[in-house]
């Protein structure tokens, strides 16, 4: 069994622990770790790294590009089963929160290290403060819809990044005045990036055969497909794939592939499906590359939820390939279509795209790239005036 030791912290006990664990989660912390660390009002922070993503292009490129401090405490779970990893985590969470005796444990979206240090942290009586909070896609199928709503369900605090949010908190029975409105820190981290990120073309450049990527008018569509919903079946995947064959007909596609996707596409036989100068399989990207590529795309095919985000500020159409969105400001203000699997229905997206350049929208509101500030300055005064269960409004 793996020994955890924890440095006492230097100072006094009190920090706000921050937890991160898998990829979605560094666009969110970098934004939080700079607005706590920086004058005037600092918070005192320590960062956690449950390790749940390992691999140097989903972790440690993110660190770099997003200058994300080197994490305090690593926990190291690795890759296991749901139950598996979440219980590691929690096992190995435990004594940490025992010898820092935290003020308060941040956790951020709804991946299993958010719930697992959530739930260690509320079984002390710590509280919890969930950043971007309130988010449902009504699938109970999802591992991430569980760990919404466990994790809210537990928290002190609700930072949310659109007011669909507040509703769903308030029919689930949360206090109102827990409940604070703030924005969106991915999109923090994509104003921050912008200027930054990679051109397209130098990203395309790479990819071998790569003229009908760089050439032609239809410009280029991401892909990216992760979810178990879409790749473990193996039918629907392979029925996914055909679909990406027809698209890349008419568009080419870049596809940077999650491992869970990549091994999924070797374990079920399907390069060949992959195998044309019209598709691009590429690693996964580092965050300012994926910026630079998404940025420039004509369009965006995925069933990740930051990507239906990042699409709406940057005004390119995206196809989400899920039945639901948690993200429901997306489909209303932004540029956001939700498809499911149906071909019919992502063969119109790409052919409206083609022809009257897709769906436009507009950036949702406090998605200006504040909304870290506006969260430190909530948390700073309710650590002054914090009561047991209730935040100050
Ligand atoms: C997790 C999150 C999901 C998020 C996604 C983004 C949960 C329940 N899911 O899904 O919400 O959208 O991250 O990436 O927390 N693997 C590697 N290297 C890594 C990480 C994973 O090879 O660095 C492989 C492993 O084989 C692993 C598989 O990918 O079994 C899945 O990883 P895991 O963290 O379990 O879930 P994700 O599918 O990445």
């Amino acid at each position: 069994m793996k020994t955890i030791t924890v440095e006492k912290p230097d100072s006094s006990p009190g920090a706000i622990l921050c937890v991160v664990g898998a990829r979605p989660n560094f666009m969110k912390i970098a934004p939080i770790i700079r607005a706590f660390r920086s004058d005037p009002d600092p918070i005192h922070t320590r960062l956690v790294h449950t390790g749940q993503h390992y691999d140097a292009e989903m972790n440690d490129a993110f660190f770099t590009q997003l200058q994300i401090p080197q994490p305090d405490i690593e926990l190291e779970v690795g890759s296991a089963s749901h139950a598996v990893q979440t219980a590691e985590i929690m096992r190995r969470f435990e004594p940490v929160v025992d010898a820092e005796s935290p003020s308060a444990v941040l956790v951020v979206g709804d991946v299993n290290s958010t719930i697992a240090c959530a739930l260690v942290a509320a079984k002390k009586n710590i509280p919890v403060i969930h950043v971007e909070a309130g988010l449902r896609s009504f699938d109970r199928a999802m591992p991430e819809e569980i760990n919404r709503v466990l994790t809210d369900q537990i928290s002190t605090l609700l930072f949310t990044t659109e007011p669909a949010a507040r509703e769903n908190l308030l029919r689930e029975g949360v206090d109102d005045r827990q409940i604070h409105f703030v924005g969106n820190v991915m999109i923090d981290t994509l104003k921050h990036c912008l200027e930054q990120s990679v051109p397209a073309a130098k990203t395309l450049a790479g990819i071998p055969g790569r003229k009908p990527f760089l050439d032609g008018d239809s410009g280029y569509c991401v892909l990216t497909l992760h979810r178990p919903s879409n790749v473990d079946e193996p039918r629907l995947f392979r029925h996914i794939l055909e679909t990406v064959r027809i698209v890349s007909e008419s568009i080419p596609v870049v596809f940077p592939l999650h491992p869970r996707t990549r091994n999924r596409v070797a374990e079920l036989g399907l390069q060949e499906m992959l195998e044309s100068d019209r598709i691009a399989c590429l690693q996964p990207l580092a965050y300012l590359e994926m910026l630079g590529l998404v940025s420039a795309a004509r369009l965006v095919i995925t069933d990740s939820g930051g990507l239906q985000e990042e699409t709406t500020v940057v005004g390119v159409p995206c196809v989400t390939l899920r039945n639901n969105t948690e993200r429901p400001v997306t489909v209303v203000q932004g540029t956001n279509t939700i498809a499911g699997q149906d071909r019919a229905q992502i063969l119109a997206v790409v052919n409206d795209v083609l022809n009257n350049g897709g769906k436009s929208g507009r950036v949702p509101e406090l998605w200006d790239g504040k909304a870290a500030g506006r969260i430190k300055r909530k948390l700073n005064d309710w650590l002054q005036h914090q009561t047991p269960l209730v935040a100050t409004g």
